[in-house]
């Protein structure tokens, strides 16, 4: 496996693989991998193409009282796990390459960064729009593989793809939960035992509002309620919003009557965990 540390080595490689008739599958990531990163690059190996991966914790995408610093970091382990699946080459590029001094672009996807996430993060989308277009420009694959863990991101990449006309599929992937319905994070290592049992409200809520959907139930503002209760029952947990949105459009709707995402961010800690999910009928 190729360790590319610059955009020149990662453009070099990129040749090599298109001359030898391969396509480039791209799994864009910052690192400390869980079974939600390697369910993707397996997936990118999957679907046949060469399989690089990136790693580059972007400080544009954090907040100033955010967790940059402490975000975890191992890159060995990554490097051996990567290899596990079939990794062709992981880029990992230091600050200057991403950002040499006198960097200035920012890329903004206007609408669809504002709600959820966008309002308790600002400019958090700002950030990962403009990394991924750059590492984008950089790999130029002809796919990239994203989890719908991050669904409000996958809907802002979408739509830069279309906005920049950029010939690259995006592929969404499901969710990987741990056994007990918690979804995989890099940030579930800074829960506690105690904050790591309580999390589990968070699967069991949206479960609950699934299966109410299920039986019929219509009404947003019902179902947004009782997956407030069931998380606001758990004493752990602090929370930044609850919502339920068009799964296009991410703007509040008031009846499920079409594909909907119930989404939801919380504090356990220090740590603020998202997870969602998908309602169609
Ligand atoms: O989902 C992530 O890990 C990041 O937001 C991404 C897409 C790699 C951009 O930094």
């Amino acid at each position: 496996m190729e360790i590319l540390r610059t955009v020149n080595e990662v453009r070099q490689w990129v040749q090599a693989q298109r001359v030898a008739g391969r396509a480039i599958h791209f799994v864009p990531t910052m690192g400390y991998f869980h079974e939600g990163h390697l369910s993707l690059m397996r997936r990118a190996k999957a679907d046949g193409g060469a399989v690089i991966v990136s790693i580059f914790v972007n400080p544009l995408q954090f907040g100033a009282n955010e967790d940059l610093d402490r975000y975890p970091r191992d890159f060995e382990r990554d490097r051996q796990m990567a290899e596990s699946v079939g990794v062709e080459a992981i880029f990992y590029p230091d600050m200057a390459e991403m950002y040499p001094s006198g960097y200035q672009t920012e890329v903004r996807v206007k609408e669809l960064s504002k709600p959820l996430c966008g309002k308790s993060r600002p400019g958090h989308f700002e950030g990962v729009a403009t990394v991924v277009l750059k590492l984008f420009n950089i790999v130029t694959p002809n796919r990239a593989y994203f989890g719908m863990k991050d669904y409000q991101q996958l809907r802002v990449i979408q739509q830069l793809v279309r906005d920049m006309n950029l010939p690259i599929e995006i592929v969404p992937c499901p969710i990987v939960r741990e056994p007990d319905g918690l979804a995989m994070s890099s940030r579930n290592v800074y829960l506690t035992p105690e904050e790591r049992r309580a999390a589990t409200v968070l699967y069991r809520s949206l479960q609950w509002a699934q299966a109410q959907v299920e039986s019929g139930e219509r009404d947003a503002q019902k179902l947004r309620a009782g997956v407030l209760e069931r998380i606001a029952a758990e004493p752990r947990a602090r929370i930044d919003y609850v919502e339920v949105v068009d799964a296009e459009t991410l703007l509040p709707v008031e009846r499920i009557e079409r594909p909907t995402l119930i989404a939801l961010a919380v504090f356990f800690g220090r740590a603020r965990l998202i997870d969602n999910c998908v309602v169609a009928i």
